[in-house]
């Protein structure tokens, strides 16, 4: 669609924003990169985000929209909030980035380690790519082995050995990868028996959450499997739990149903929104950790370490991980009777916290951008191709915006299908 046709049918004030991208395709290549480069989301969307509080966000134009899509994970508490913001402050007050950490990398650390069953130790750096690249480092340190298996179509981020564009990325990048099917034990067998005595550890999502797909949750028995065959390999059990984590579970993701990993990965939710990643890991993996060299010019920031402390201790006191089940629930309910209602053939996957919407046939994602379109002209900001985020900061009058948002996609949908009857 011309950017004329979609100002046209589009009364928001926009002009903000498109001055920004004007700008942006000067200086920034492509205008922008990553997940929100040209491709998922409609001409609709704000690329440009001035504020937020609580469960609502700004574009740069002032409209306002609820967020189900929390920063693509980190904001877990809803923006901005009090707690969480009053640490980062009286942090900032004193340091953020000096020549060594503060005394809230040990904090934090025994408060991880205290928190999530598995963990014996941590380590901290910044992003989620950064967390699942050093899993794989320390499984190889500690087996002096290389094959790593990964689920094929799953994200664990954005360096060259697991990136999922091709571009610039040399098959050297992936030569020590092996690949398994979610949920599937005899494919994981398979790339076991393949990779042979070189098998350094097998990484794992929560449950299986690849963009553009129904999600579907993890089969216990594929979790206990996996756990079993490393440990009866020798090889590391790594659980990516950079989306999932302190969303699903104050432990780590497999917690509920009883499977530890040796190594897990953290980000996103940590810290409601400061930058910070974390690999936690059990004591047979320890010296290896110390081992390898990995470091960044920002990973003793102290203001985000403070921030996560405050995250935890509020995600306890406000047992927020319940209250976001509710309006995950709610969510939920209120989305499938609207599309019953339309006589929409929908699927909603995952889990509430963590739901993704797809309509029946739509190969394309033609109805899920109309879908999105619709909805944030409405004032609901969500995903068409990507899992979307609940935050504890979802208040009723919330979660009614949103599902008057959904509504007015599901509308949408519906005059697209009668119009193309
Ligand atoms: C499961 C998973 N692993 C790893 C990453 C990479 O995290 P980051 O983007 O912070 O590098 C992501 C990011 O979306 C993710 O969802």
């Amino acid at each position: 669609m011309t950017d004329q046709l979609v100002a046209d049918r589009d009364s928001r004030p926009r002009a903000a924003d498109a001055a920004l991208r004007r700008r942006a395709a000067a200086v920034i290549p492509g205008g922008m990169y990553g997940h929100q480069s040209a491709g998922p989301l409609p001409p609709e969307y704000p690329q440009f985000l001035r504020a937020g509080f609580g469960a609502r966000v700004w574009d740069v134009d002032g409209n306002e929209y609820v967020d189900l899509m929390c920063s693509y994970g980190p904001v877990v508490l809803g923006h901005r909030h009090p707690a969480v913001e009053a640490a980062a402050r009286s942090q900032a007050a004193l340091a953020d980035c000096q020549n060594g950490p503060g005394s809230v990398l040990v904090e934090l650390a025994e408060l991880l380690v205290g928190t999530v069953r598995h963990a014996d130790w941590a380590m901290f750096a910044k992003n989620g790519t950064d967390a699942t690249t050093m899993c794989c480092t320390i499984a190889r340190a500690h087996t002096r082995r290389r094959r790593i298996l990964v689920a094929r179509g799953a994200y664990h981020g954005a360096a060259p050995w697991c990136t999922p564009r091709l571009a610039g990325v040399t098959p050297e990048d992936r030569a020590n990868l092996g690949y398994y099917t979610y949920n599937d034990l005899a494919s994981v067998r398979a790339a076991v028996a393949e990779a042979g005595a070189d098998l350094a550890g097998i990484i794992v999502s929560p449950f299986q959450h690849d963009a553009g797909f129904d999600q579907e949750l993890v089969d216990p028995e594929f979790a206990r499997g996996v756990r079993s065959i490393c440990t009866d390999a020798g090889a590391a059990l790594i659980l990516d739990d950079v989306r999932c984590g302190f969303r699903l579970h104050l432990g780590s993701s497999w917690e509920p149903i009883g499977v530890l990993p040796d190594l897990s990965a953290w980000s996103k939710a940590i810290a409601n929104g400061y930058p910070l990643a974390a690999v936690l890991g059990s004591d047979p993996f320890r010296d290896a950790a110390a081992s390898i060299f990995v470091t960044g010019s920002f990973w003793f920031s102290a203001v985000a370490m403070a921030a996560a402390i405050a995250t935890i201790g509020a995600l306890r006191e406000e047992n927020a991980l319940a209250a976001m089940e509710r309006a995950g629930t709610a969510l939920s309910a209120g989305i499938l009777a609207q599309a019953a209602e339309r006589g929409l053939e929908v699927r909603y996957t995952g889990p509430p916290v963590m739901p993704y919407l797809t309509f029946a046939g739509d190969r394309d994602y033609s109805l899920a951008s109309t879908f999105a379109a619709a909805a944030v002209r409405a004032g609901v900001y969500l995903h068409p191709r990507h899992n979307w985020f609940v935050s504890a900061a979802l208040t009723d009058a919330d979660i009614a915006q949103a599902l008057a948002g959904t509504d007015a996609g599901f509308a949408a949908v519906e005059a697209r299908l009668a119009h193309h009857d």
